[in-house]
């Protein structure tokens, strides 16, 4: 395993890329609304995208045909937006998106609720987030990384809700995916040490019921295997020797 340790010059281009990225998520985060199909998030991901002469870094992604990802309820990541699949009032839609900016990539995703939702959908997404910040607050140099999946275990664990196993975060720079993977339960080995100048993508996935999940047969779109409704957020994190910066967050 070997894990990159950008210079100065490529975290800048990173910080760009996700910076590019973060203000991609508040414009789609505006168009949700009940009657909205999934497609047209897709379609105005491509169109920012375009218009800054940038890249997705999932349309064609190992054949994925799309910009974005929009899981909708039951559907934990790798949603494929759609034209037949329309957002209703209550449901929860996680967005995950990247851009490639000079070579650089970013990753992030977020859940939203459409319209009114249930406290408890509000609470799965809230604390979706919440074990994210608990993760990166071990993100520091000199700590593992299953300094990172036991903070997110310990976050989540207390209210019962399964943690995804199958999914991971991942380090990114040049590739969408390097090393390491960041997983998001609890570790019994310590994993690699955590360097300043490594970014890092971590993404709890939070299903309200059991955490396991199935393929379907789309062979792209991840569901929680009891039916429950399950959270995404992620973003991209520069290691340094104090505090973690968040590249995909303004
Ligand atoms: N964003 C996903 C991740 O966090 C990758 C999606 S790949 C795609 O690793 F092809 F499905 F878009
Ligand atoms: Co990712």
């Amino acid at each position: 395993m070997s894990i990159s340790i950008k210079s100065p010059r490529e975290i800048e281009l990173m910080r760009i890329s996700n910076r590019m990225l973060a203000e991609m998520h508040l414009e789609l985060a505006k168009l949700i609304k009940p009657g909205l199909p999934t497609s047209a998030l897709d379609e105005a991901a491509a169109k920012f995208i375009k218009e800054r002469n940038v890249e997705s870094n999932f349309l064609n992604y190992e054949g994925y045909p799309a910009s974005i990802c929009v899981s909708v309820n039951e559907e934990v990541v790798h949603g494929i937006p759609s034209r037949e699949k329309v957002l209703q009032e209550g449901d929860i839609v996680a967005i995950d998106a990247g851009i490639i900016y000079k070579g650089y990539h970013s990753d992030a995703a977020r859940t939203y609720g459409v319209g009114q939702i249930s406290p408890e959908r509000q609470k799965l997404i809230d604390e979706t987030r919440n074990a994210f910040f608990a993760g990166i607050k071990q993100a520091r140099a000199g700590n593992h990384v299953s300094d990172i999946s036991n903070a997110i275990a310990d976050y989540i664990e207390p209210f019962g809700y399964g943690i995804v196993r199958e999914l991971v975060g991942h380090g990114l720079g040049t590739s969408l995916h390097e090393d390491p993977q960041i997983p998001n339960f609890r570790q019994t080995r310590r994993g690699p040490k955590l360097q300043a100048g490594m970014t890092i993508a971590v993404e709890p996935m939070i299903n309200l019921g059991r955490g396991d999940v199935e393929w379907l047969d789309d062979d792209w779109t991840v569901v929680a295997a009891d039916g429950s409704p399950s959270a995404h957020y992620e973003n991209t994190i520069l290691i340094t020797d104090g505090d973690p910066e968040i590249l995909s967050l303004i």
